[in-house]
């Protein structure tokens, strides 16, 4: 039997959606098969997302269809998919913070006993479940306490405990870790022995690559082609994504140190109560010093010591303008020092205010109560260029940041502080769900900031990232520094055994 002659577990006939003036999508069919891995690639702002919530009944199209099993579908919401056998893991994740774990894997639809909700029945449905994917938490811990891995994990659980015949996920890798990942990827290759429909949406190639039967590139809200995984290669389809051949990064690793006059950062038996233990450290002005470490190991800890987010026990931090630690996070902005977390929709951005908005706040709290006010015409052109370095597609200045797309958001993040000359960055995690040819705009960017002199600790959970950006390479494990790698050593491989051993 042929691909053509089998009636596709799902398919989408002729998309068409626009968002004022963004055609999101323009004229997209793909058909996807019964028990099969068909990842979609495309740039920040491709439509990807688009595409998947209009499978899974949560957005609207202006003009084509969506069929399950050769029939015409209508679905009105996600919970009218749901009941057609698909189910979705957003990209933003949609986790109600103040609920418990179970609750949240229930919620909506949780089974009724006499009109008390049973959280025994529940709990039945649930453990093996979170089992499978490795989230070990109790069932009744608040979601808010969870980390980002940890919430991750739960809203894929979520959409588990349904009988599925069609799961989307769509960059649900995105904070997890190697191991976390390969989790995963092993709960994919299940579900597709028993049959299901997986569509996965991963700016990771690597992981494409592991898992994908088949691919679909969209390039600008236009479908490019879809093609077997086995008869591509990662730079056709890169090729296909950016419309041109891709070019290599260069590493940082091995060049030359160029010294910067000036202070950097001096991090002295730093101790926390949860985590910390006497670390010491020291990153030069003009350096991009790496910090890598398992999930917990400190390292994130760590940034918001020297944020002024959480107050350490013991130790002593000195900072380029030659003081101790900020009293708070809002001193730290005042004093220059900028934070890009992990988690951009809960730490990082302000979703229902606009772009400009968002990407002025950090200078407004610089200058002060007024500052906004006061300056705003200055802030606007500044607003603009330290998003066009970062070539952000933002629509307008008004547009909501909530209504951009997950890669165009992160840029967001990174954009506001470029505004106010920082003297100490922390980047945790800052080409999250980022495409490949906005991360290269974004490495620039960094490279910039530490030839002014800036002084950026650096963290990735994608670990070939390191050598483009880090000449030394600092070493977590469980609070502690285990080890410093340089230069050559500087290698997805060595930083990957280091974390571990
Ligand atoms: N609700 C909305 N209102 C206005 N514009 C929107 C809305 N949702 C998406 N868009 C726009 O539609 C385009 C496609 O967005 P989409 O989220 O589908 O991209 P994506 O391929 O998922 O990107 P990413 O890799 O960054 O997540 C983007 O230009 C985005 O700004
Ligand atoms: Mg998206």
């Amino acid at each position: 039997m042929t691909i053509e002659t089998v009636v596709p577990r799902c398919a989408v006939r002729s998309l068409r959606k626009r968002y004022g003036g963004v055609q999101a999508l323009d004229d997209v069919s793909i058909a996807f098969l019964p028990g099969e891995v068909h990842a979609i690639l495309g740039e920040n702002g491709a439509g990807k997302s688009t595409l998947m919530k209009i499978l899974a009944g949560a957005e609207s199209t202006d003009e084509g269809f969506v069929e399950i099993d050769g029939q015409e579908v209508r679905q009105a919401s996600v919970k009218e998919a749901n009941a057609n056998g698909i189910a979705i893991v957003f990209q933003e994740l949609s986790l109600y913070p103040d609920l418990d774990v179970l609750a949240n894997l229930f919620a909506n639809r949780e089974p009724h006993r006499v009109g008390a909700v049973d959280r025994r029945a529940m709990a039945r449905i649930a453990v093996p479940v979170l089992d499978e994917l490795g989230l070990h938490t109790a069932l009744d811990t608040p979601v808010e306490e969870l980390a980002l891995h940890d919430r991750q994990l739960l809203e894929i659980a979520k959409a588990l405990i349904t009988d599925v015949k069609v799961l989307i996920l769509d960059e649900p890798t995105s904070s997890l870790s190697a191991n976390e990942t390969e989790r995963l990827l092993g709960v994919i290759r299940t579900l597709r022995d028993r049959g299901v429909t997986t569509i996965l949406v991963s700016h990771r190639l690597e992981e494409v690559s592991a898992i994908a039967d088949r691919v679909t590139v969209l390039r600008d809200g236009r479908f490019v082609r879809t093609v077997p995984m086995a008869e591509t290669t990662m730079t056709e389809l890169v090729t296909d994504m950016i419309g041109r051949p891709p070019e290599d990064i260069p590493d940082l690793a091995h060049d030359e140190a160029v010294p910067v006059a000036g202070r950097g950062l001096r991090i002295r038996g730093i101790s926390t109560a949860r985590g910390l233990d006497a670390v010491d450290l020291e990153a030069r002005p003009g350096e991009i010093l790496g910090l890598a470490g398992l999930e917990d190991a400190g390292v994130q800890q760590l940034m918001h010591v020297v944020f002024g987010l959480v107050r350490p026990t013991a130790g002593e931090v000195e900072y380029p303008d030659g003081r101790g630690l900020p009293a708070t996070a809002r001193h730290a902005v005042r004093r220059r020092i900028a934070l890009v977390p992990a988690d951009r929709r809960r730490d990082g951005l302000m979703l229902e205010d606009s772009v400009e908005v968002n990407v002025s706040s950090v200078k407004a709290g610089v200058l002060g109560g007024y500052g906004f006010r006061l300056a705003r015409r200055a802030m606007q052109s500044g607003a603009v260029d330290s998003m066009s370095s970062l070539k952000v597609k933002f629509g307008s200045l008004g547009n909501p940041v909530r209504n951009l797309s997950g890669g165009n958001q992160q840029k967001i993040v990174l954009a506001k502080w470029l505004q106010i000359d920082p003297a100490v960055v922390l980047l945790d995690d800052p080409t999250r769900g980022v495409d490949l040819g906005a991360k290269l705009e974004i490495y620039e960017v960094i490279r910039a900031l530490a030839a002014r002199g800036c002084t950026v600790l650096f963290s990735s959970s994608e670990l070939d990232e390191y050598r483009h950006l880090c000449r030394r390479v600092v070493v977590f494990r469980r609070g502690r520094v285990t080890s410093l790698l340089e230069g050559d050593d500087v290698t997805q491989h060595r930083v990957l055994h280091a974390m571990n051993v």
